[in-house]
């Protein structure tokens, strides 16, 4: 996910046992123009941390030949399982110039690129779309058609249209109809907010597998969460220490990646999501936001810490906070 999914994020997911990755979308233009020189921001949105599981970097852009050159340029920086090509973003910007879900319009020219990709590179390429751009146009099954055809190694679908955006329910007979047309694996996405409701989110789709994004963002665990319900192990509380000992881990792998008070900033988002509900958590974030340096961010996690555990109270409170009673991120609210 655009700005959330960094190396230092997928590696915590990874700890938690997810099984693959994708990097955030990387704009097809952006890698032809970064050619002679890779600016930080874009070298770290390319990166990639030792331990990180099978992680396929996403293309995003809608013209072939750079869509070809850039998928190249990937393959040559020999460290990615796969290519993975977005045609799900439904941002006015980015469909505004024919991009993403833009595609899902137009078959033709979706295809173009689904041939252009495959024949630039010999890794592995998937495939992430949406059902359609709207009701009226639902054009997934004639592409993943093609991407089967193509040799594509895998299909993430999203289980709404273009016009639904991030929300509203997720078409479950669209989906079964359209994995059940295909032999390659299907990864279906877009309902599921907490592990159980993956379990039945498969169910209903006959996919291969899940793939999450939102409800990763606060609930990193949710990977181990599944695995345990799938093998019938009751899920365990992640307590206050856990959530202070994954904001220490995600903070140190961000500083090695990013200037350190960038990285600091930037955790302010995922503080508020793993600490909302926990006691006094309010005003340990406003101290977080102040905070520049990691030694300062782990030694105000590690005091706040110190003194849940001397009153015993390190468990979540969602009557405290409602936000911590949502499992996923809720971007209609931002
Ligand atoms: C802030 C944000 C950024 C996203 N960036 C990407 C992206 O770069 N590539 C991608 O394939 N999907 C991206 N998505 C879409 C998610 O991967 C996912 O398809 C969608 O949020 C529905 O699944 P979920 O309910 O599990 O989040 C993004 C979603 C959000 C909210």
């Amino acid at each position: 996910m655009d700005g959330m999914t960094r190396a230092s994020f997928r590696r915590v997911c990874f700890d938690y046992g997810a099984d693959g990755a994708t990097t955030e979308m990387i704009q097809s233009l952006a890698l032809g123009r970064a050619k002679r020189k890779l600016s930080p921001t874009f070298a770290e949105t390319m990166a990639r941390l030792p331990g990180e599981g099978n992680l396929a970097a996403q293309l995003i852009g809608s013209v072939p030949a750079m869509m070809g050159a850039s998928a190249r340029k990937l393959t040559d920086l020999g460290r990615f399982n796969a290519i993975d090509i977005n045609m799900g973003c439904p941002a006015r910007t980015v469909v505004g110039s024919g991009n993403g879900s833009a595609l899902l319009k137009n078959p033709t020219l979706a295809m173009e690129v689904m041939r252009a990709v495959r024949e630039s590179t010999d890794l592995p390429v998937r495939l992430k779309l949406r059902l359609g751009w709207d009701g009226e146009h639902i054009t997934a099954p004639e592409l993943v058609a093609y991407a089967e055809a193509l040799g594509f190694e895998s299909i993430t679908l999203h289980g709404r249209t273009r016009m639904q955006m991030y929300s509203g329910k997720v078409d479950l007979p669209a989906m079964r109809a359209i994995i059940g047309s295909v032999s390659i694996p299907v990864f279906a996405n877009g309902a599921v907010t907490c592990a159980r409701d993956a379990l039945s989110f498969l169910e209903a789709t006959g996919a291969a597998g899940v793939s999450i994004g939102r409800a990763a963002l606060k609930q990193p665990w949710i990977f181990e969460d599944i695995r345990r319900l799938r093998a019938g192990l009751p899920l365990r509380e992640h307590n206050a220490g856990e959530r202070v000992q994954v904001l220490i881990r995600l903070a140190t792998l961000a500083c090695g990646l990013r200037p350190e008070a960038v990285a600091i900033s930037e955790m302010r988002k995922f503080s508020g999501w793993l600490l909302a509900g926990l006691t006094n958590a309010p005003e340990l974030l406003t101290l977080l936001n102040s905070i520049t340096t990691l030694d300062a961010y782990r030694e105000a996690l590690e005091r706040y810490l110190n003194k849940l555990a001397q009153t015993g109270d390190i468990h979540i409170h969602p009557e405290k906070d409602p936000s911590s009673s949502l499992d996923t991120v809720d971007y209609r609210r931002r």
